[in-house]
C-alpha cells in the first residue's frame, strides 16, 4: 500500500497514489461572480495579499488607494463604494481613450455575444481579425499595411522587435534602444527596457546597444561606426521616462540616417499612439513614417486586451513572407479573438466619429496652458510642464534638501524613487481630498503623468486644475504634513 506522507503545514502534497483519489472531483471553495462583486475592501485586501502581490499592497496603502472599492465606472469617472465620483486623469496608463464603458463599444460587444459569434481566430479565417487589420492599416500612413494582433503592448513590441531583427538579417544583429526607454516587461523586450527596476538581475539578450534619447549625433556616430546595427527601437514620446519628446528635426534626420545605413526603425506607439498626442500616431507630427510600429492600450476600447504590431509590407514579407516562414511568429492563441476585434473595430470608428483625436489636440493644449499658468504661480514647486495632446507630464522640483529637517524622515517611508518627490504626496491627497486620480512616471517619480481619456472636456480640465491649484496653495510643508496625517488615521 502506498502511504501518502502528511504534508508540512501550508504545503500541498502531491498525491502519488491514484487509487486513493476520490472517484469524483469535488468543487473547491470558489468565489462566485456575485460574491466577487460584493466583496468589501478588507476582503479584497486580504486576497490581494494572499494571492496577488503583497509587496505592491505596501504602496497602495501608502497612497491610500487600498481603501477604495470601485463599484462602477462611467465616462470620465470611477464611482466608489460610497457613491463618490473620482475624476480619472490617470486613464489606465492611456488605455481608456473612450473613458469607462463607452455605450457604443458596450453595445457592439453585447450584440456580438447575443449573436453567439466565434472567438478563436486561429482555426478558420476570422472576419473580425481581417477587418480590424484592414482598419488599422487604413489609420496608418505610408505602407504600414501588415498587422499582427496580440493582447498586450509587450506582446506587440516583442513581435515588432522579432520582425525587425529577422528582416535586418543575421549580419546585422544589433538592436539600438534609448536611455529611460520602456517597452514592456516580458523577457525579450526587457533587453531594450532601460529600467533597473524591471531589469533587476535577469539575463537579457546581449545584442542591445543603448544610446541617449533625442540625441541625433549619438545615432549618427553609432550607425557610422558599427555596421552590425540592424534595428533602432524608440518610443516616439517617452512615457515611463517622464513624458520626454525629441525635436521634429531629430525624427527627420533619424529617418534619413536609417535609410542611408539600411537600419530599420521601430516606433513604439503603445502609449503615445492611438490619438493621444493629437495625431493617430505621434510620429505623424514630424512627417515621417517608421518601418515598424506598435499599438496597444486604447486599441481595445478600454474593454478588451488588444495589441498590434504594424509593419511596412516589404519588411514583413522579408521576415515572414513565405509559407516556410509564415508561422515563425503567427498569432498566438488569443491573437485576434473575435469579441476583442469587434471591440477594437467599433472603438476605431468611435475615435473618428466623435472627433476624439482633434479633441486630444485642442483640449490637451488647453490643459497644458492651464498647467503652464500654474507653473508661473508656483515656480518653487513646479519645475516643468510638457507633453502633447493628452500625454502630459508635470515635473516637481526635488525638495529633499529644502524640506524642514523634522519632516525629512517622513519621505523615507516611501521607496527610493519617491524620496524627495512630491508626486506621491500629491497623488494621495488629490484622491483623498479632491476625488481626482493621477499617476507617476516609472523612472522619474518627480513627474505626475496626466493621461485622461480622450473624451475629456474643458470642464474636466478646469475641475482637475482647480483641485491641483487648491492643493498646491497649501505649500509643500503642509502637503507633507497632511499626507502624514492621512497615514496615521
Ligand atoms: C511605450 C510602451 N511600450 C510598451 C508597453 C507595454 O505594454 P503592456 O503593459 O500592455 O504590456 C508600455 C506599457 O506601459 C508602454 O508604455
Amino acid at each position: 500500500m502506498t502511504v501518502i506522507a502528511k504534508p508540512e503545514p501550508g504545503v500541498r502534497a502531491l498525491v502519488d497514489a491514484p487509487a486513493l483519489l476520490p472517484a469524483t472531483i469535488a468543487k473547491p471553495d470558489l468565489i462566485s461572480v456575485e460574491q466577487a462583486k460584493a466583496m468589501d475592501v478588507a476582503r479584497i485586501t486580504d486576497l490581494f495579499k494572499a494571492h496577488l502581490n503583497p509587496g505592491q499592497l505596501h504602496f497602495m496603502k501608502l497612497l491610500g488607494f487600498h481603501k477604495v472599492k470601485i463599484e462602477r465606472a462611467e465616462g470620465m469617472f470611477y464611482i466608489d463604494q460610497n457613491g463618490r465620483e473620482i475624476l480619472d486623469f490617470f486613464g489606465g496608463f492611456g488605455s481608456l481613450a473612450f473613458g469607462h464603458n463607452h455605450p457604443r463599444i458596450l453595445e457592439a460587444r453585447k450584440k456580438f455575444q447575443e449573436e453567439k459569434r466565434q472567438e478563436i481566430a486561429i482555426a478558420f479565417m476570422s472576419q473580425y481579425a481581417a477587418a480590424l487589420a484592414h482598419n488599422i492599416a487604413k489609420c496608418s500612413p505610408g505602407d504600414l499595411d501588415m498587422v499582427f494582433l496580440g493582447s498586450s503592448g509587450s506582446e506587440a513590441m516583442e513581435a515588432a522587435v522579432k520582425l525587425a531583427e529577422r528582416a535586418a538579417g543575421p549580419k546585422r544583429p544589433k538592436v539600438v534602444y534609448a536611455e529611460n526607454s520602456f517597452h514592456g516587461k516580458t523577457k525579450g523586450v526587457l533587453a531594450i527596457t532601460d529600467g533597473q527596476l524591471y531589469r533587476a538581475e535577469f539575463r537579457v539578450a546581449d545584442n542591445a546597444v543603448r544610446i541617449p534619447f533625442a540625441d541625433i549625433d549619438a545615432v549618427e556616430r553609432l550607425f557610422k561606426s558599427d555596421p552590425a546595427i540592424g534595428v533602432i527601437v524608440l518610443e516616439t514620446i517617452q512615457g515611463g521616462g517622464g513624458i520626454i519628446q525629441a525635436e521634429a528635426q531629430y525624427w527627420r534626420k533619424l529617418r534619413a540616417l536609417c535609410d542611408q545605413h539600411g537600419v530599420l526603425w521601430v516606433a513604439d506607439e503603445v502609449q503615445c499612439g492611438y490619438g493621444r498626442s493629437g495625431r493617430f500616431y505621434a510620429f505623424e507630427h514630424y512627417g515621417v513614417v517608421p518601418d515598424v510600429t506598435a499599438l496597444a492600450k486604447s486599441l481595445g476600447g478600454g474593454k478588451a486586451a488588444v495589441g498590434a504590431m504594424i509593419a511596412r509590407r516589404d519588411v514583413y514579407m522579408k521576415a515572414y513572407g513565405t509559407p516556410k516562414t509564415a508561422m515563425i511568429h503567427a498569432m498566438a492563441t488569443f491573437g485576434g479573438m473575435g469579441e476583442a476585434c469587434i471591440t477594437a473595430i467599433e472603438a476605431l470608428n468611435v475615435l473618428y466619429d466623435e472627433g476624439l483625436i482633434d479633441n486630444a489636440a485642442s483640449t490637451g493644449e488647453y490643459l497644458l496652458q492651464r498647467l503652464r499658468t500654474l507653473k508661473e504661480k508656483y515656480p518653487k514647486i513646479i519645475k516643468d510642464v510638457r507633453g502633447k495632446g493628452f500625454m502630459v507630464g508635470l515635473e516637481f522640483h526635488d525638495f529633499s534638501q529644502t524640506l524642514p529637517m523634522v519632516l525629512r524622515p517622513v519621505v523615507s517611508v516611501l521607496d527610493d524613487k519617491l524620496k524627495g518627490s512630491l508626486s506621491g504626496f500629491v497623488g494621495a491627497l488629490l484622491l483623498r481630498d479632491y476625488d481626482v486620480l493621477v499617476a507617476f512616471t516609472e523612472y522619474n517619480r518627480n513627474v505626475i503623468r496626466l493621461e485622461p481619456p480622450l473624451i475629456c472636456q474643458r470642464e474636466h480640465v478646469d475641475r482637475f486644475v482647480d483641485a491641483f491649484d487648491s492643493l498646491l496653495s497649501r505649500g509643500i510643508v503642509a502637503i507633507v504634513k497632511d499626507f502624514v496625517k492621512s497615514q496615521v488615521r
